[in-house]
């Protein structure tokens, strides 16, 4: 069959859409109403017999060069390929993947996007590795085309019947084609489009053609911080249009509350394709309601009133079941009944205050990009279930609407938001201006389209609290469109972050990302410099960046947000590491795949691995967002707080477990958003592991669990250290006359008998740079104590003693550094006091290493069991951990430091024959084993990189913070240590045979 190709609209500035049918709510119809009864919201899309899901094996056909695309395209002339849709053709074999941050792809010149001609030089004022402004010369990069063919039948019947098409994703553009015709065009990529195939079907074979450009004008609104895909890249459905269709469906409800009474009413508002009367039924927890009425000119709006019924929170997610029913179909709407909106500077949920836990979520996959299965979407919504995580931002545009279904469902709140970012609009053009496209009334047509398919789309699902003008494209008179748009269609608040940038400042919630835990407070306190702020909620949409190691302190911003009412809560960036899976099992990030532009690793920011396998973030964040909080004060008193919006305490039960191994059980009795204290003391004994020796536990601890008393889930773990630690007796540590056979005293340290020996760095000032340890500026503190001279000044030794005095010299820095070893009955005892002669600033770290051959692969030791430091540890707790090397670092994609141990009190290796102990004298030691030493950590890129060349320990007096410094405030100064004071690390060495 033979098409022309339209070759204008896409690069038209004139045209966002040709014949696109009027955005709506998504809902999928059913015959009756025991079928749209009877399925999961999973298979709702694929099970109705009225939808035709046409995803699977289509036919596709890619242009690498834009003008080869015939102007009349013959298909039965094509050699076609075969592509799952969905999908996105970077990660089908076409193309490659490319990641870029905050710049677009093409040179900034809007509104003209490259045509067919070879994309030429790209300036920005940003580049790669804090490269300032510069121009770029990319080759081979063209506006590339995939043609997509899928050819489907319709019986006698069915081509009587109208069909709308309807497309979930499609990136950048669509051209759309059947039978030999053009139906129309669209664009808006996380957008739904839809057209009506009617007049184009026929009975028999039809041929579908979908023309995608990698680039249309829209791209301008989409410079999200993303791989950037292309193709069909979620689910095409193909709708019957049945007489009595139903179109569309608007459902409000409003909460009246009389002296402590809530009712709602509803209307729904409900247009048909045709006429006919339109039956409601409401039902769910015992309610029953039904009316009818017929539809005058395609309209019908059904209203039931003084309903008594149980309100939908993301705490108690509640919904009803709305059929409304015609004479040929079915919809089965989940009501829920909420209410959201901004009383003052508070922000409420069924009129009481909530705090949101929230997570920004985009949908990646490492396999697919763009493209989710039902399972996936699923996964990750059961997963922020798990994880305490409370609320959604859709970041940076509205989700598969399947995510929402099950947001309702499972109980999320969501923070919707458009698909629009103009990030490069900043960076692409000198001088640099946050609003030149958002402040150009020129674009508002695009603005105001994104905003209405945003909210006409969503506008059923109860889990949507809020609305999200879109990203970082600054303020100005479209988003005010935008603003206004939303709001005479919507009662709920409208949140944009950009608006920050502009005079306006806020609409009906401020809203600020990587905001200083200071700043946080002053805008809860009202004492913002942004006036603006001061007389709203305030909403972190983005804090807490979660690339690499980390988040650190994010429990900092919690104590602000529990303090004031007007401190709504936060969205960690962001819930998954964005990166490409590979068939051999790696991973690739920015800068892999040939990208001409990119930002590296930038894209793996996520709380969890691209797999969803929770990364330490992940537990910080569980932890950090338990809705039940213990604090010791004292003696046997703790104080709750109740950190939920709706659930009372008693739908918990803690169980406190003391180390000697006492236990009691406390059915808490606190409101939410309360505190209140209590008495706890044991009732009964249970046996516990105290150790002994050198191996016993020196810390006083209760731990406090947490579970959900319906359903015994464990939701939260805490614990407290009621004493300090306790001496080492005072026995092992007697003089002895001298070191034990085969134990060596060296100008580099202690040599012990049976291959431990200090690393090739023995005293470590710094450490692999975390990714948060890069500031976004480019600095990175780490730097300046990683090349270091060492001089040996003096060694003395004497009976079983020695002292040896280095000094350490780096490029700005100069440190003395003086060792004393003493024999003694359990072993050595070794000092090492660190004193700086030169330099200013933090110490990353001061700790000792020790190498050990890689037959030295078992690890035992009472600390934090799991990734700790300084300003991320109370997830872990103080426990005897058995493992090996391998379980004490972390799988960062790209690797870094990591696997710090907080709070130790020793470590015990072994090769199975000899086993070798430090133990912690008078404090508690920082532990890290690794594989490798951390010289050769810091060229690392890849997990492959991780070759294991021996078992490296290292005991540290301290490391600095994490901090959140890869976008966001650096490590706060109470986790930081001057290098201007003189540090102190002591601990026993001990060993013996097996
Ligand atoms: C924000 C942006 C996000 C992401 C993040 C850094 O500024 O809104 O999309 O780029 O920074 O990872």
């Amino acid at each position: 069959m033979r098409y022309a190709i339209d070759k204008s609209a896409y690069c038209d500035a004139a045209i966002i859409e040709e014949r696109r049918l009027p955005a709506r709510s998504y809902f999928v119809a059913f015959p009756d109403r025991a079928s749209a009864g009877a399925v999961t919201p999973e298979r709702r899309r694929y099970d109705s017999p009225l939808v035709r899901c046409l995803s699977g094996e289509w036919d596709f056909r890619f242009y690498p060069r834009p003008a080869e695309l015939p102007d009349v395209l013959d298909t039965d002339a094509v050699t076609w390929d075969r592509v799952a849709v969905p999908g996105c053709w970077q990660f089908q074999g076409y193309d490659h993947p490319f990641y870029v941050d905050e710049r677009y792809q093409f040179p900034f010149d809007p509104p003209r996007v490259p045509r067919e001609e070879p994309m030429g030089p790209v300036f920005s004022l940003i580049g790669e590795g804090g490269q300032g402004a510069h121009v770029a010369h990319p080759k081979d990069e063209y506006n590339f085309v995939g043609v997509y063919r899928r050819l489907f039948d319709l019986s006698e019947r069915e081509a009587t019947a109208g069909h709308v098409i309807t497309f979930l994703g499609v990136a950048s553009c669509l051209d759309l084609y059947l039978n030999g015709e053009r139906v129309g065009y669209s664009e808006g990529s996380h957008n739904t489009a839809e057209f009506d195939l009617s007049p184009y079907q026929r009975a028999g074979q039809n041929e579908l053609l979908a023309v995608v450009r990698r680039w249309c004008t829209g791209s301008y609104l989409e410079c999200q911080d993303m791989f950037r895909n292309n193709g069909i890249f979620r689910d095409v459905l193909l709708r019957e249009v049945t007489p009595c269709g139903i179109w569309d469906v608007k459902v409000r409800t409003w909460r009246e509350e009389r002296a402590s009474r809530v009712r709602y009413r509803l209307r729904a508002d409900v247009t048909l394709a045709g006429g006919g009367e339109v039956r409601a039924t409401l039902r769910g927890h015992d309610l029953e309601r039904a009316s009818e009425t017929s539809a005058g000119n395609g309209r019908a709006t059904l209203a039931f009133d003084e309903l008594d019924v149980l309100e939908w929170t993301a705490e108690t997610p509640n919904l009803y079941g709305l059929y409304l029913e015609t004479g040929t179909e079915c919809v089965l709407l989940r009501v829920g009944f909420r209410e959201a909106r901004v009383d003052g500077r508070r922000f409420l949920v069924n009129g009481r205050p909530v705090k949101l836990h929230g997570v920004n979520h985009h949908d990646t996959s490492p396999t697919a990009g763009y493209t989710m299965t039902p399972a996936e979407i699923e996964r990750d919504v059961r997963l922020c279930k798990e994880h305490n995580i409370d609320t959604i931002r859709t970041s940076h545009y509205p989700p598969d609407p399947l995510l929402l279904e099950l947001c309702d469902e499972l109980g999320v709140y969501v923070i919707d938001e458009a698909d629009l970012e103009t990030h490069g609009a900043l960076v692409g053009k000198f001088p640099a201006r946050q609003n030149r496209l958002t402040d150009d009334a020129r674009w508002r047509p695009r603005y105001l389209d994104r905003a209405e398919r945003l909210f006409e789309r969503d506008k059923l699902h109860p889990c949507v609290i809020m609305w999200s003008l879109g990203n970082e494209a600054g303020g100005g008179c479209n988003a005010d469109a935008m603003y206004e748009l939303i709001r005479s269609r919507s009662d709920l608040p409208v949140h944009y972050e950009g608006a920050i940038h502009s005079l306006r400042r806020a609409y009906d919630v401020g809203s600020e990302m990587y905001a200083t835990v200071e700043r946080v407070r002053s805008v809860g306190e009202g004492s913002s410099t942004t006036r603006r702020l001061n007389d709203r909620p305030y909403l972190l949409c983005e804090y807490a960046h979660a690339m690499g190691v980390g988040p650190g302190g994010i429990e900092d911003y919690w104590e602000q947000i529990y303090s004031y009412d007007a401190l709504m809560g936060g969205c960690v960036w962001e819930m998954v590491d964005h990166a490409v899976l590979h068939p051999d099992g790696s991973y690739t990030y920015g800068g892999d795949h040939g990208e001409w532009e990119h930002d590296g690793n930038f894209c793996v920011d996520g709380l969890f691995y691209p797999d969803r396998t929770p990364s330490t973030g992940a537990r910080i964040v569980r932890h950090c967002y338990r809705p039940l909080r213990v604090r010791h004060v004292g003696g046997d008193w703790f104080r709750l707080f109740n950190a939920t919006g709706f659930t009372p305490g008693d739908a918990f039960t803690l169980r406190f477990e003391w180390s000697d191994g006492g236990v009691a059980e406390v059915v808490p009795d606190v409101d939410p958003l309360r505190h209140a204290t209590v008495l706890v003391q044991p009732t009964s004994h249970e046996a516990s592991d105290e150790g002994a020796g050198l191996r016993r536990n020196r810390v006083r601890l209760v731990t406090v669990i947490t579970t959900r008393r319906a359903t015994g889930e464990e939701v939260a773990r805490e614990q407290f250290a009621l004493s300090g630690l306790e001496p080492l007796g005072e026995t092992g540590l007697a003089r002895v006359a001298r070191f034990p056979e085969g134990c060596e005293v060296t100008g580099d340290g202690l040599v012990l008998p049976g291959s431990m020996r200090p690393a090739a760095t023995p005293v470590l000032l710094s450490r692999a740079a975390t990714d948060n340890d890069r500031y976004l500026d480019g600095r990175c503190p780490m730097e300046r104590l990683y090349d270091c001279r060492r001089e040996v000044v003096s060694t003395v030794s004497g009976e079983g003693s020695a002292e040896v005095v280095t000094r350490l010299v780096y490029p700005h820095h100069r440190f003395l550094c003086t060792t004393s070893y003493e024999a003694v009955r359990a072993g050595v005892l070794v000092t090492t006091r660190l004193h700086c002669e030169r330099g200013r600033g933090d110490l990353p770290r001061f700790g000792v290493c020790y190498r050990l051959d890689d037959l030295w692969d078992d690890v035992e030791y009472l600390g934090r069991n799991g990734e700790s430091y300084r300003d991320m540890c109370e997830q872990a707790q103080i426990e005897r951990v058995r493992c090996h090397v391998a379980d004490m670092t972390e799988p960062n994609i790209r690797p870094q430091e990591s696997g710090n141990r907080m709070d130790c009190q020793y470590v015990t290796l072994s090769n199975g024959e000899r086993s070798v102990q430090l133990t912690a004298v008078d404090r508690p030691f920082e532990l890290a084993v690794k594989a490798y030493s951390d010289e050769g950590l810091r060229a690392m890129r890849h997990r492959e990189d991780e070759v294991r060349t021996g078992t490296y320990v290292t005991i540290q007096a301290f490391q600095m913070g994490i901090g959140t410094g890869s976008c966001g405030p650096a490590t706060r100064p109470e986790y930081r240590f001057s290098c201007k004071d003189d540090h102190t690390l002591r601990y026993l060495v001990s060993w013996e045979h097996m």
